[in-house]
């Protein structure tokens, strides 16, 4: 690839591109858990989750919810517009799983109504603590019609979610979104909505079809990957 590598992540690379306003997005195969503590390379893994990331970013730009999505450009390469992050992770939760029944007496699977919203500060040193309104106040990471707006953003999101997996027999447990604002300061859904970033149960079996299976060791991540594929009509 002839563009410049502006940020290599843990599971995605972000070019420069021919365009100043835009990037290309890599979805690479690398998965990772525990804070980076397990890591591995899942052939295909980066097709799959840029390909469902796509599907989702044009539903939800269908729904206005606003998006940095342009196009494909190859199978896990994305053409986005660029956009200032907002350094916040959004956490939608319908049901208790993962670090919220770590942490708090909920039981796994207890639905949510209505859904909890919890958001962690991306700073890595600090291993992205959850932060409150107050806190991303005092930060200045976000004014307070700002943050509001981001919230309703997010809710949004998870009624448009909610919707589409339901309806193909999937129950979405939480999901994790990132803003970042466009050039002219308007919030957009960067990053990725993908199986990397949500909990996905089957209705009919309880199974995770999520990055859960790689976290617990339980089976065939790019199976249950390709499952999710599948169940929303995309041919791979
Ligand atoms: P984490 O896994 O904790 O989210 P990371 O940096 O390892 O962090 P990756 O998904 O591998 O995550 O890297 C992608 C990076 O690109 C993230 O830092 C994300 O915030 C950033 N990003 C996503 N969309 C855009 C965009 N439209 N413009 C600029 N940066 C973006
Ligand atoms: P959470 O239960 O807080 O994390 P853990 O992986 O420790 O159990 O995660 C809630 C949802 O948000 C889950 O679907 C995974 C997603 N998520 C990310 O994609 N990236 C993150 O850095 C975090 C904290 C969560």
């Amino acid at each position: 690839m002839s563009e410049e590598l502006l940020y290599a992540g843990k599971a995605k690379s972000v070019y420069r591109s021919d365009s100043p306003g835009e990037l290309i997005v890599v979805f690479r195969d690398d998965i990772t858990a525990f804070d980076g503590g397990r890591k591995d390379v899942l052939s295909r893994k980066g097709e799959y989750n840029a390909r469902v990331s796509a599907h989702l970013f044009e539903l939800l730009e269908e729904a206005g919810v606003p998006t940095h999505f342009l196009r494909l450009e190859g199978p896990a390469r994305m053409r986005v517009r660029r956009l200032a992050m907002v350094p916040l992770e959004v956490i939608v939760r319908n049901r208790a799983a993962g670090s919220l029944v770590r942490n708090y007496p909920f039981e796994s699977g207890e639905p949510l109504d209505p859904p909890l919203i919890v958001i962690d500060h991306k700073d890595d040193a600090r291993h992205d603590p959850m932060v409150n309104d107050e806190i991303i106040l005092a930060l200045g990471l976000l004014g307070r019609a700002e943050l509001d707006a981001m919230k309703a953003l997010a809710l949004r999101v998870n009624g448009v979610l909610l919707e589409l997996f339901g309806a193909c027999g999937l129950d979405l447990v939480d999901f994790k979104v990132e803003f970042g604002r466009d050039e002219w300061g308007r919030l957009r859904l960067g990053d990725e909505v993908s199986m990397d970033s949500m909990r996905l149960w089957s209705r009919e079996t309880g199974e995770s079809l999520d990055k859960d299976v790689y976290r617990l060791g339980t089976g065939d991540v790019l199976g249950a990957y390709a499952r999710v594929a599948e169940r929303l009509g995309l041919e791979m």
